[in-house]
């Protein structure tokens, strides 16, 4: 994250001397990313984050993907779906490839441990309800419609007060702020679809000044442990930097809208290795008069395009309902299904709510989903009237 963020009690220098009022050195810990190459942020604990008493095998559930072979559009009604838990284990893979891997969760319950994700940045899109993201970094307010960026690395438990329905993308790498939303300076740009003040940075509590035995779940590129840790994570008194995890709302993104219609890549909203992020927030439709609000047809030559359907009305699409994903597959032509060309004219405005993701690589199908897909969706798009 590009911002600079300061919270706490900070000696007056880095990887100087920094002393408690008892006298006892607070523990410094960077947490950085790409080596020390790229945001970083230093954290002062009560007591080192490095105790660590035992380590012990951790099975996350192995999910078989499958490929999508022969290759067509693909539709699931992940809302259908029974399983539900905490933020973690409540996930459901639908599809993924090296780059990443999207799921979906109901939360149910809050996390009995502490989560540490460090194969990559994680992105927590809210569906429905609200909570906390606790860290080291402090709480971090949520509530629907919110993205909720975790960077690599980050110590984390979620909390729900209400139940909490996640759609979830784990990156292999680094989810940025597009490039070209921001100046030579990093500063976000006057024509980005968003501003510094929309993202909120989690609020440091208290230290929690516990030792014990703690419960840290840690997943990295494939490999799993439960660690055992003497001092709980969330005994930070102070830390800045740029890297930690935010929250910014859906509806604060401020779509770019045209005369014409504009391509899904207007609507970006984050950057990943081998994936862009977009989001199709309520905007106006395009103004010149004999404008086509539905989308033309394509076929999304070099991605699988990826949709999950939050709110509203989805114009173009026929038997979608909520918490639908759909697959558009590299190669696979689509658009709007019949009838929905003629029914957008003159339309001037969609309330539809949908986070996309376009994944360059091939995307896999995970084996747990195969009992909510609509199998027939592929033929969505036969019955349209030949034009004459
Ligand atoms: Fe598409």
């Amino acid at each position: 994250m590009a911002f600079y963020v300061r919270q706490g009690r900070l000696p007056e220098k880095r990887h100087v001397q920094f002393r408690a009022p008892g006298g006892a050195l607070y523990a410094e810990e960077l947490m950085s990313t790409k080596g020390f190459e790229s945001v970083y942020s230093l954290a002062y604990h009560l007591r080192p984050p490095t105790a660590t008493l035992d380590v012990q095998p951790w099975e996350r559930p192995m999910v078989r993907f499958l490929p999508n072979d022969p290759v067509r559009n693909r539709h699931w009604f992940t809302g259908r779906l029974q399983k539900s838990g905490d933020a973690v284990e409540a996930r459901v893979p639908l599809v993924g490839n090296d780059d990443i891997v999207l799921s979906t969760a109901l939360v149910t319950e809050p996390m009995t441990y502490f989560f540490r994700n460090a194969s990559g940045d994680e992105m927590l899109f809210v569906q429905h309800g609200d909570g906390v993201l606790e860290s080291s970094f402090g709480a971090l307010e949520y509530r629907a419609h919110d993205y909720l960026y975790v960077p690599m690395g980050t110590t984390y438990r979620l909390q729900p007060r209400t139940p909490t329905t996640l759609f979830v993308a784990e990156s292999s790498g680094q989810i940025t702020i597009p490039r070209k939303f921001r100046n030579e300076f990093g500063q976000l740009a006057e024509h980005a679809p968003y501003y510094e003040r929309d993202f909120r940075a989690p609020v440091l509590q208290d230290p929690v000044d516990e030792v014990g035995e703690f419960d840290v779940r840690i997943t990295a590129k494939g490999r799993h442990a439960k660690y055992v840790v003497a001092n709980h994570p969330f005994d930070v008194v102070g830390w800045d930097g740029y890297c930690y995890p935010w929250a910014f709302s859906a509806d604060e993104y401020a779509p770019i809208t045209g005369k014409l219609h504009q391509p899904p890549s207007s609507h970006q909203i984050w950057d990943a290795p081998g994936a862009a992020f977009i989001l199709f927030a309520p905007r106006m439709f395009d103004y010149h008069p004999l404008a086509v609000p539905a989308p033309y047809n394509h076929s999304s030559v070099d991605c699988d395009e990826i949709i999950y359907y939050a709110s509203g009305n989805f114009m173009s699409r026929r038997g979608i309902e909520e918490k639908s994903v759909t697959l558009h597959a590299a190669g696979a032509p689509h658009g709007p299904q019949p009838g929905a060309v003629e029914a957008s004219l003159g339309k001037t405005y969609t309330d539809e709510l949908a986070v996309a993701i376009d994944a360059y690589g091939p995307l896999r199908i995970a084996e747990t989903v195969s009992g909510v897909e609509d199998v027939a969706y592929f033929r969505s798009w036969v019955a349209q009237a030949a034009v004459r």
